[in-house]
């Protein structure tokens, strides 16, 4: 087919190109990354994908839900393609103590309208501290294997999951379409033995199991994870073409005979107190599994009941997983580094002797802010019964779940410091005042741009992803630039090129970069001149405008010059132009004001006219609402949204000329009820009401 220029194609043709684009750079990228044999040239991917950017930004509307462009981070720098399940991935909620399990057995039986002397059965089984694996068979032929993602979209690992011992290549009588999910994980031995090896070779060493069965799975080469010895606990199912048993036990019992793992200790348990001994039961044999688990997971073992019970929007409401508590150490803090991001914030950051906190070596943690140092809550009460905290102090540190470790108690028997903390109040980077506005928690650098700290996170910010996402231009590369006295704010990155005599001649000369990176590195700058206006919002890194924010003011004020306009006029915060901008759904007086002084910020201002200067920002979509099918329609939200907050919806909805209502009446057209609706959709069918859910709706209007 020949080649049509860009500029003579219709909408109707760019939309088949692009799709066709999708699948062409989808299957190279499987080809290369999957199947280790490229189907086509360097070259002529590169041609593919930048013919998709060039059709994307003629044609920003029709740009797909799983453009490549979009994939280039993921699938390209991380190498897998995407793969969509078929039925979500689901994650659980969380129950700490005997009286959340007492409760989540009493929503159960509310929610089955059982009484309270019928009892629930329940399997009890532990939690894998691994990270969980979708496999798909047809015919009883392992056929793909999926990473959980975001539950909607995981990474497609099939190659990698071929080379576990406990995922069966073939299976003997299994229904037609069978999706087995359970968890990938390292034993406590092969760990330690794994890290031994890499440690003898030089390689990297992981902190625990789990980043290193991660680590193992999401490798791009499969010979590698085929040495790392990963294991695999079936425990749930995706898509079925036919249902494996009536209950869960019988469910788990079908995958072992069908060749999986089971985990032994799984059991069926008579309601809570059962489920409790079962708990205790699994909690004392902890220590000696040789694997880690962080909790007991509860199943209702009734599969007719799970199907009535249904799911929250990312949860089962037939399940919970009960963690054990977060595991506790004592540690000397060594000393108190004050760190500054992007924002100014300077946070403070415990130094410690490292120690093993719940299987991993511990050795920093956050102290939050000077408020939590001092021993008191922002509002003045004490915490930890008004105890500070200082440098030499031995301290308590936990870790709950992922998250980052924190320092929960200070001993004062061994206390040897006599002095407090002092927390800056100039900034550590760059010498300017660190100032803490009144009602903030956070002491705050003035310097602005000037500060390093600040400057290389604002541009770290600013090629981020959902900003300018320059292709070749990553965080990495942004704090070397800006070590390197090229870049100090956005704007430079568009003069890159001119503004050193020849940019080009310059990269091509430093180590990593070639003649061909810095030529690619170029053009991915000039492809980022013609940009989206909520990018741009988005890409100033101003305080408390994220993305969705960035959206609504887009969409509001829909050129930048309309934009910009409003702001200045908006600057003494009241009058007309103060007004609109708080009348904006989704926009409150924190983020009005935070933003209305930035833009009006001299130094601020001078960089963003320059940064804008070098761009072509496109207006946002103004969708018409002509033809639309919900113009003067009166439509309700309820229930949680999952693909957009309740004021993005509420202003698509709007633009596309439907009014949109709090309540439910006989004069709503149309109730949107996203999981978790209540009264609302109850009215909504009792007065026959048209009731959407939340993709049904998205179809309606057109996605
Ligand atoms: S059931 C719809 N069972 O825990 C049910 N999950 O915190 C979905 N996990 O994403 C999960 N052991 O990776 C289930 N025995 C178990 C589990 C388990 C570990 C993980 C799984 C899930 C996460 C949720």
């Amino acid at each position: 087919m020949a080649v049509k220029a860009v500029e003579t194609l219709n909408e109707k043709d760019a939309r088949e190109e692009l799709a066709e684009l999708a699948e062409k750079i989808a299957a190279a990228n499987r080809a290369y990354h999957t199947e280790d044999a490229p189907e086509i040239s360097d070259a002529d991917y590169d041609g593919l994908k930048r013919r998709n950017s060039e059709i994307e930004a003629r044609f920003p509307h029709l740009k797909r839900a799983d453009s490549p462009s979009d994939q280039v981070g993921a699938a390209l720098a991380e190498g897998f393609t995407k793969v969509r399940h078929a039925v979500r991935m689901m994650s659980l909620s969380n129950a700490f103590d005997d009286e959340d399990i007492a409760d989540f057995d009493i929503s159960v039986r509310r929610y089955l309208g059982l009484s309270a002397d019928e009892t629930v059965s329940y399997t009890a089984e532990p939690k894998i501290d691994g990270l969980s694996l979708s496999l798909r068979y047809e015919n009883g032929i392992l056929m793909q294997a999926a990473t959980r993602g975001d539950g909607a979209e995981g990474e497609n690992v099939t190659a990698n999951a071929r080379t576990i011992d406990d995922i069966p290549e073939r299976l003997d009588g299994a229904p037609e379409i069978l999706e087995v999910r359970g968890e990938v994980y390292m034993s406590h031995a092969d760990f330690a033995a794994l890290n031994a090896r890499q440690a003898e070779r030089g390689g990297k060493t992981f902190a625990n199991p789990r980043n290193a069965a991660a680590g193992s799975l999401r490798q791009l080469d499969s010979s590698i994870t085929r040495d790392r010895p990963l294991r695999f606990f079936a425990y749930s199912w995706g898509e079925l073409s036919e249902p494996l048993s009536e209950t869960q036990m019988g469910a788990i019992d079908r995958l072992r005979s069908l060749g999986f793992q089971t985990n032994a200790l799984t059991a069926v348990c008579h309601g809570p107190d059962d489920m409790l001994a079962q708990f205790r039961k699994i909690e004392a044999q902890r220590a000696t599994l040789g694997y880690d688990i962080d909790g007991v997971v509860y199943k209702v073992n009734d599969l007719g009941f799970q199907a009535r019970m249904g799911f929250r929007s990312t949860t089962p409401r037939w399940a919970i997983a009960h963690k054990f508590p977060a595991e506790l150490a004592w540690t000397r803090l060594e000393s108190i580094d004050i760190q500054v991001g992007r924002t100014g914030a300077l946070s403070p950051v415990a130094r410690l002797a490292p120690v093993t906190v719940g299987g991993v070596v511990v050795s920093n943690a956050t102290l939050h802010n000077e408020d939590y140092i001092a021993g008191r809550d922002n509002e003045g009460n004490p915490i930890r019964d008004g105890k500070d905290i200082r440098e030499g102090d031995w301290v308590q540190v936990y870790r709950a779940g992922d998250v980052i470790p924190k320092v929960a108690d200070v001993d004062l028997s061994r206390r040897t410091n006599d002095t407090a903390f002092v927390f800056p109040e100039v900034c550590p980077e760059c010498g300017s005042d660190a100032i803490r506005e009144p009602g903030d928690a956070v002491r705050r650098c003035s310097g602005g741009m000037i500060c390093p700290a600040q400057a290389i996170e604002k541009l770290k910010h600013f090629v981020s992803r959902a900003a300018f996402d320059i292709e070749g231009l990553g965080a990495k590369q942004v704090e070397q630039f800006y070590n390197d006295g090229w870049i100090k704010e956005p704007a430079d990155i568009f003069e890159l090129k001119s503004g050193y005599g020849s940019g080009l001649q310059q990269l091509r000369n430093r180590e990593g970069w070639g003649e061909k990176s810095a030529a690619k590195l170029f053009d991915a700058i000039d492809e980022r001149r013609t940009i989206p206006l909520r990018r741009v919002i988005f890409a100033l890194g101003i305080r408390h405008v994220g993305e969705s924010a960035s959206n609504l003011l887009a969409r509001h004020y829909g050129g930048w010059t309309t934009f910009e306009k409003a702001m200045v006029d908006a600057a003494p915060m009241e009058g007309a132009a103060w007004d609109e901008l708080m009348a904006i759904d989704g926009v409150g007086a924190v983020l009005a004001q935070s933003l209305v002084s930035a833009m009006n910020q001299p130094a601020e201002r001078a960089s963003i006219d320059r940064l804008v200067a070098h761009l072509h920002i496109q207006d946002a979509e103004r969708p018409n609402s002509e033809g639309s099918p919900v113009a003067g329609k009166t439509v309700v939200f309820t229930g949680t949204l999952e693909k957009m907050t309740r004021a993005e919806a509420k202003a698509r909805a709007e633009a596309l000329g439907a009014k949109v209502s709090g309540s439910v009446s006989a004069k709503t057209d149309i109730l949107v009820a996203g999981p978790g609706a209540g009264s609302k959709e109850k009215k909504a069918q009792e007065l026959g009401l048209t009731i959407l859910d939340e993709d049904a709706w998205l179809e309606l209007i057109g996605g």
